[in-house]
This record gives structure tokens, sequence and C-alpha cells, in this order.
């Protein structure tokens, strides 16, 4: 990687002689627009930061990051967040996770996008920004989230159909016969799983061989087509709409 594109904004200032301008920024209060430091007191560079993406993850270690930072009480979403983060390194690790912290329970126990999924995302939008390819992998993991019998490695698994913590959770508690407050370990391996599968798809596209393979039923497709942007047009969604919907 090009040297430059590594440097802080400091480092260029103070290179190309811009060091008093620095001092002078401070004197007059100003100093807050002068580059400012990370979690680890490290200095954040320019973004975007895709190039800093430049080896494959390892995903059993992503996975095992996920499990391990949920079961020291960090929540769903900061958990798969930093799983990711920290296996990506810096300058993705300087960014504070706990940020991510409001995710658990589907947003502060709401419900609603699962936290795993979201504190992924995240991670995919730090490296990626405002791109396909983060569009590509998000979509990827949501889909495969929603359709994949999770966690991957537990006795008791269950398919969610959709990927709003409220339904996952449901379900699983439907399946393993168990309380939604017993949830702990299986939303802590499902944090693993989610994480794992955003790193796997991260690094394929980073080997350029990621191909999408995750489609919208038959039957979703047929209510999508005339309510989503067809000629209905009076909603938005990807969710399979059976859940929540009867067919007309
Ligand atoms: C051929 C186009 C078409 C398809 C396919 C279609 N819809 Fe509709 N849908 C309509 C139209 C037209 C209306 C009436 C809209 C209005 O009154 O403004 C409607 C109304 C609705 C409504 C409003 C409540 C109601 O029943 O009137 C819901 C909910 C709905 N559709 C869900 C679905 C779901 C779920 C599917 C797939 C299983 C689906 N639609 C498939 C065209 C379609
Ligand atoms: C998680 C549950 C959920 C899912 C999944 C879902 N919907 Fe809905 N949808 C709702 C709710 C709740 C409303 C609001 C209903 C109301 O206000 O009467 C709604 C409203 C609608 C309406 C307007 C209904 C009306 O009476 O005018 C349409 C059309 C609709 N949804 C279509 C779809 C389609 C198509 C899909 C799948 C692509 C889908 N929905 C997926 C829960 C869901």
């Amino acid at each position: 990687m090009d040297s430059k594109k590594r440097m802080s904004r400091r480092e260029f200032l103070v290179s190309a002689g811009g060091a008093a301008a620095g001092l002078a920024l401070a004197s007059t209060g100003l100093g807050a627009l002068a580059p400012s430091a990370g979690a680890a007191g490290r200095e954040i560079p320019e973004y975007p930061w895709v190039e800093y993406f430049d080896k494959p993850l390892d995903v059993e270690k992503v996975r095992e990051m996920g499990v391990q930072f949920f079961s020291e009480g960090q929540g769903c979403c900061e958990a798969a967040f930093r799983a990711i983060t920290t296996a990506l390194g810096e300058p993705f690790n300087l960014i504070p996770a706990e940020m991510m912290n409001f995710g658990k329970a589907g947003v502060v126990g709401w419900g609603s996008l699962c936290g795993a999924l979201n504190g992924a995302a995240a991670a995919v939008g730090l490296v990626f920004g405002r791109s396909q390819q983060a569009t590509a992998i998000i979509n990827e993991v949501v889909g495969w989230y929603c359709q994949t019998a999770l966690p991957l490695n537990a006795e008791v698994k269950s398919v969610s159909d959709s990927p709003l913590c409220h339904v996952s959770i449901s379900r699983w508690v439907k399946a393993s016969g168990m309380k939604a407050s017993q949830r702990g370990p299986r939303c802590g391996a499902l944090t693993g799983d989610v994480a794992a599968q955003t790193a796997l798809y991260m690094n394929e596209v980073l080997a350029g061989t990621f191909v999408p393979v995750i489609a919208m039923s038959e039957e979703t497709k047929a209510c999508y087509d005339c309510h989503v942007g067809g000629f209905v047009d009076d909603t938005i969604g990807k969710m399979d709409c059976a859940p929540c919907h009867e067919g007309h």
C-alpha cells in the first residue's frame, strides 16, 4: 500500500510544514478542528478506508470473537461489530465499538433488526462505505440469516424467515421450548455465526470471487413486483410477506 495513503491528517500537516498552522488552531480555540485521536489514542486517517482491508479475515477467529464478546456482556450488535473490526485491525478497530451497543435485542429491546445483523452491517459499511459492495454483502448476509437454520452448530436451530429480532427469537423459543430470557447462549452463537458469515463474504469480495446466491422466494417476489416499486408502489421491503400478510 502507498505509504502516503496511510498517513494521518496530523502527519500530513506536520510533513507539509503545517505544524505552525495546527498550533495556531489550538491557540484560537479551534483545536477541535485538528485531527483527533481514536479509541486507542491513535490517529485516525482520512476516510475512505477500503484500501486498509487488504488481507482476508480469519473467519473462524471472527466467529470465536463474536461468541466471546457476547459472553462478556457486550450485546449482539456491539459483539458482532467488534469481532469484525478487531479482525480487520487498524484503522477499523480505532472506532469505539461501544457505539453499537444500542443495537442489542433489535435496537434497545424493540425487537426490530437483529443486532448481530446490525453490527455486522455497520462493520461492512465502515469498510466499504457508500458502495455497491456494501449493499451486496449486507443484502447477502440478511438473506442468508433469514433462510439458514441458526445457530449453525447448535443442537436446536431455527429458521427465522425474518431479519427481525422479535421473529427470530420467537421462532427459536418455539423450536427449543426455552424461554426468551434463556436466549443468551443461542444469541451468542448466532452473533458469532453472523459475524463469521459477513467476514466470509468480505473475503470473497476482496478475492473477487463473491457471487450472491440468496434469492427471494417465488411467492414474495410476486408480491414484491406489484407492491414495491411496481404498479401499486405502496410499500418497501424484501422480507417474506407471508408471515405477516395473507395473499389476495
Ligand atoms: C398483480 C399485482 C399484485 C400482486 C401479485 C399482489 N398484490 Fe397485493 N394488492 C394489489 C393491489 C392492486 C391492491 C389494492 C391496492 C389499493 O387498494 O390501493 C393490493 C392490496 C394489498 C394489500 C392491502 C390490503 C388488502 O388486502 O387490500 C396487502 C396487505 C397486499 N396487497 C399484500 C400482498 C401480498 C402479501 C402479496 C403476495 C402474496 C400481494 N399483495 C400480491 C396488487 C397485487
Ligand atoms: C413483519 C411483518 C410484515 C412483513 C414481513 C410485511 N408486512 Fe406489509 N405490513 C405490515 C404491517 C403491520 C402493515 C400496516 C398494516 C395496517 O396499517 O393496517 C403493513 C402494511 C402493508 C401494506 C398496506 C396495507 C393496506 O392496508 O393498505 C401493503 C400493501 C403491504 N404491507 C405489503 C407487504 C408486502 C408485499 C410484503 C412483502 C414484500 C410485506 N408487506 C411484508 C407488516 C408486515
